[in-house]
């Protein structure tokens, strides 16, 4: 039995959530958007074709925003093909994801299908093909209510009042040998700084979004975020970070540490915004927006050779990731890292949302129902807001490829009220159960609410349409009725501990 100690104190506070960490992202590829989660003629569909079983599933998610339409997919993207009557829109070629994008779902849908799913856009503009007018324009479309060319066009197709859309992102993956429009750090940094410019001059109220790097294996990382932050410092408002994690090789014991590397890469990021805060002497903080995260390797290699020769079809089936219990426990890992980097993560976006490296899979003309990844979103969006405390643990630990990993990962948050205490864990081991001695005597009185976990005999079982293997369980023999106490955690297991602290 491993032993592991956590304290925690109600004065110890470390930040406030932003909620907006639980966000998540819609691109136009693969299943997402045409089978996903707008499917007209599906028996689930509404009048505007969005289906409401999918739509249930996100508002249980609650996220509070959905970065859209991209993604890779921006880069090439021409936003007009998407608005006005729906029989003279144009097919395209989307060269991103080798599609035909059929644009019967458009800006003026997406806006409409968020207001159904109780969320919000954070809207990416094309920095790839495009540039500062055409995303001027767009603003134009989206948030101005003068009568001014854009704004009436939005009004001619039916919708009077701007939609508000607060928070834009400048271009995507700029950094990337693989997106269109490619640059240079200093080239982006001047087309950021430039177009951001113009964005806030027509809107001031926007947060801005500067492209960050793509991974932390990117070989211009962190000179890019050098020499971007150094030219937009005054303009931009968040500096954005993208990471997925792997388990190619079959190391289990060191994919589900992954987060530590994730915690080194915000701690570079932070860094490198915090040097060009001084360089610039600025009185400001840049904020992350981790708007890419995920596990993805099931059938990326597969889907990147099947592209090269694929023939130009609406919405192939693409980047359908099947998701095990392991990969549950990377997610709960991650969000983990993130809530205790709350003082600077203030924006994060699982990619994505639906069919696509998604919680929520669908099946055209079928059902609908929740990956493995699904629950440990779902707890830390529904269970994981108020205020950080800060960490006080201990426990064994195990070499791995991200160097000396814990056994045990865990963030504790207290709710907005003060009246309930969350702790998320994770035991790492692959076959030793773990006792968790928690001190909270600086909370008083302290009683379980519920013990959550989620775990399967067999870390590589997933979910399916009829059968949901890997589901939460409430732990109903752990109990704890005073302020110190322990907790059994089983091995490979993520955990919601709610504690009532009043
Ligand atoms: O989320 C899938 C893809 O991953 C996005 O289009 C791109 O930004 C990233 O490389």
């Amino acid at each position: 039995m491993l032993k592991a100690r956590l304290i925690a104190d109600k004065d110890m506070k470390k930040a406030a959530v932003d909620r907006r960490i639980y966000s998540s992202f819609i691109e136009h590829l693969g299943r997402a958007v045409y089978g996903g989660i707008f499917e007209p003629g599906h028996p689930e569909a509404d009048q505007n074709g969005f289906r409401k079983d999918v739509i249930s599933l996100i508002r249980e998610l609650d996220v509070p925003l959905v970065r859209y339409p991209g993604g890779n997919f921006v880069s090439c993207y021409r936003w007009e093909d998407g608005i006005g009557p729906v029989e003279k829109r144009p097919k395209r070629l989307d060269a991103a994801w080798r599609t035909l994008e059929p644009n019967t779902f458009g800006l003026d849908e997406a806006a409409a299908w968020a207001k159904e799913a109780g969320t919000e856009l954070m809207m990416a503009v094309n920095l790839g093909t495009r540039g500062l007018q055409d995303a001027v324009n767009l603003l134009e479309y989206c948030n101005i209510d003068a009568p001014s060319k854009y704004a009436e066009m939005r009004r001619e197709n039916g919708h009077p009042d701007p939609y508000s859309i607060g928070i834009w992102c400048l271009g995507n993956e700029m950094d990337g040998k693989w997106q269109t429009g490619h640059k240079t750090p200093v080239e982006y940094a001047r087309t950021a700084a430039e177009t951001g410019r113009a964005m806030k001059r027509i809107d001031p109220s926007i947060e801005l979004v500067a492209c960050g790097s793509s991974g932390s294996n990117m070989a211009t990382f962190p000179e890019w975020e050098r020499i971007v932050l150094t030219e937009a410092y005054d303009t931009v408002d968040y500096i954005s970070m993208h990471q997925y994690y792997d388990n190619y090789d079959d190391d289990t014991p060191s994919f589900l540490a992954s987060n530590l590397d994730l915690d080194r890469f915000i701690a570079s990021v932070i860094s490198a915004a915090d040097y060009a805060k001084a360089v610039t002497r600025s009185h400001k903080d840049i904020g992350i927006s981790l708007d890419e995260w995920n596990v993805w390797y099931h059938v990326r290699r597969e889907d990147e050779k099947r592209m090269e020769n694929m023939p130009w079809t609406v919405a192939p089936p693409l980047c359908e990731e099947i998701y095990n219990t392991e990969d549950a426990i990377v997610i709960g890992c991650m969000l983990i890292t993130m809530l205790r980097h709350a003082d600077r993560v203030r924006i994060a976006c699982m990619a994505q949302l639906v069919n696509v490296i998604a919680p929520i899979m669908t099946r055209t003309g079928g059902g609908a129902w929740k990956q493995t990844i699904y629950y440990p979103f779902l707890h830390a969006s529904k269970y994981g807001r108020g205020t950080v405390l800060h960490d006080a643990s201990s426990s064994p630990s195990y070499e791995c490829r991200y160097g000396d990993a814990p056994y045990l990962e865990s963030v504790s948050i207290l709710s907005e009220d003060g009246g309930e205490l969350t702790v998320f864990a994770v035991n790492r081991s692959l076959n030793e159960d773990m006792e968790l001695s928690l001190d909270l005597r600086g909370f008083g009185n302290v009683s379980l609410i519920e013990h959550i976990e989620l775990r399967s005999d067999d870390i590589k079982m997933v979910n399916t349409e009829t059968e949901e293997n890997v589901r939460p369980q409430v732990r109903k023999d752990s109990s704890l009725s005073s302020a110190e106490g322990t907790i059994i955690l089983h091995p490979a297991s993520w955990n919601v501990i709610r504690l009532k602290v009043r």
